[in-house]
């Protein structure tokens, strides 16, 4: 039997604008996360994967050509040249889904590198990181990358899409509260209304990308001097800008409003928008406010978690 486990994430800086190629800072969250588990199964019954937390069995004799969980399956079996093995892989994640924590992309890590193990072979991660990339290509339209690079890597990243990617250690942990909206969103389809706006009236939408890539830039200065109060005005900018990129609601804004008030360092919207996370930089003094602040402002769970 060979486990493996992968975290969440959540992107502090730069979405949307990393779409096109300005810089983006994610890190890792390790408070829930996705495991999966391979045992060997009676010969000839092929690969069975097992998801009870969405109440799905997948043969993936069955073709599945949907699927996501046959289709990380098949990119990692051709990855190691390895015909189908007789194995029941079993998934189990406290991720979230459709919320901005990279869900899909921590479950494809984990049967990644839990397949990968169980067959005997290594895998370093960036090809992990690839191999994930592919299925969340055929899912999300045309991502970025930054999910599956922080959560193959397990650690913060600076990236720039298709040119530059690197883990950097934090000077200082940091506490991020996650508040959940409660309202699923599609990445997909907010990624496509930007790209519309994008199209539409390119001059004001190139000078927000740049801007936001500009905070990213000095967040990751901010990040790797400890500046905590510098970073917390950057979330707040930050999230102004995706306010006028057209990617925030009146759910997550006041979120982020009550969790400014109740003494947060900043707080902006997280992922794709719409939807899904607004994350707050709190202190241990301000933890308990600002959650009772969130939760009273709508959030259906607050997530705390100390990225270092
Ligand atoms: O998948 P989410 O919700 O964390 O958001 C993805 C971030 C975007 O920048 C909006 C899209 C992308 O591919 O980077």
């Amino acid at each position: 039997m060979t486990t493996a486990t992968a975290p969440a994430k959540i992107i502090l800086f730069g979405e949307h604008a990393v779409v096109y190629g300005r810089p983006a800072i994610a890190v890792p969250v390790t408070h829930v996360q996705a495991s999966a588990t391979v045992e060997a199964g009676p010969p000839g019954s092929g690969c069975t994967l097992i998801a009870r937390d969405v109440d799905r069995t997948v043969h993936l004799a069955d073709d599945a050509p949907d699927d996501p969980l046959a289709a990380i399956v098949r990119v990692t079996l051709g990855h190691l040249n390895a015909p189908e093995p007789d194995v029941v892989i079993t998934i189990h994640s406290t991720i979230p889904i459709a919320s901005g924590m990279g869900s899909g992309a921590a479950v494809s890590t984990a049967i990644v590198r839990a397949l990968t193990a169980h067959l005997g072979h290594s895998i370093n991660n960036e090809a992990v990181s690839s191999l994930v990339f592919e299925v969340e290509k055929l899912y999300h339209g045309t991502p970025s990358g930054i999910d599956n690079t922080v959560i193959a890597h397990a650690r913060p990243v600076f990236f720039v899409k298709n040119k530059f990617m690197e883990t950097f250690a934090l000077r200082s942990p940091l506490r991020i509260l996650i508040a959940d909206s409660g309202i699923r969103s599609s990445t997909r389809a907010v990624v496509e209304d930007v790209r519309k706006a994008w199209e539409a009236n390119r001059g004001r939408y190139d000078s927000l990308f740049m801007s936001i890539g500009q905070i990213a830039v000095m967040a990751h200065a901010a990040l790797e001097g400890g500046e905590q109060s510098a970073l917390g005005a950057l979330m707040d900018g930050n999230h102004w800008l995706l306010r006028q990129l057209g990617v925030s609601s009146d759910e997550l804004d006041r979120l982020v409003q009550a969790a400014r008030r109740a003494g947060a360092l900043g707080a902006k919207l997280s992922g794709a928008g719409r939807g899904g996370n607004a994350i707050a930089l709190v202190t241990e003094e301000t933890l308990d406010a600002v959650t009772a602040a969130m939760v009273e402002a709508g959030a259906k769970q607050v997530i705390p978690t100390l990225v270092t």
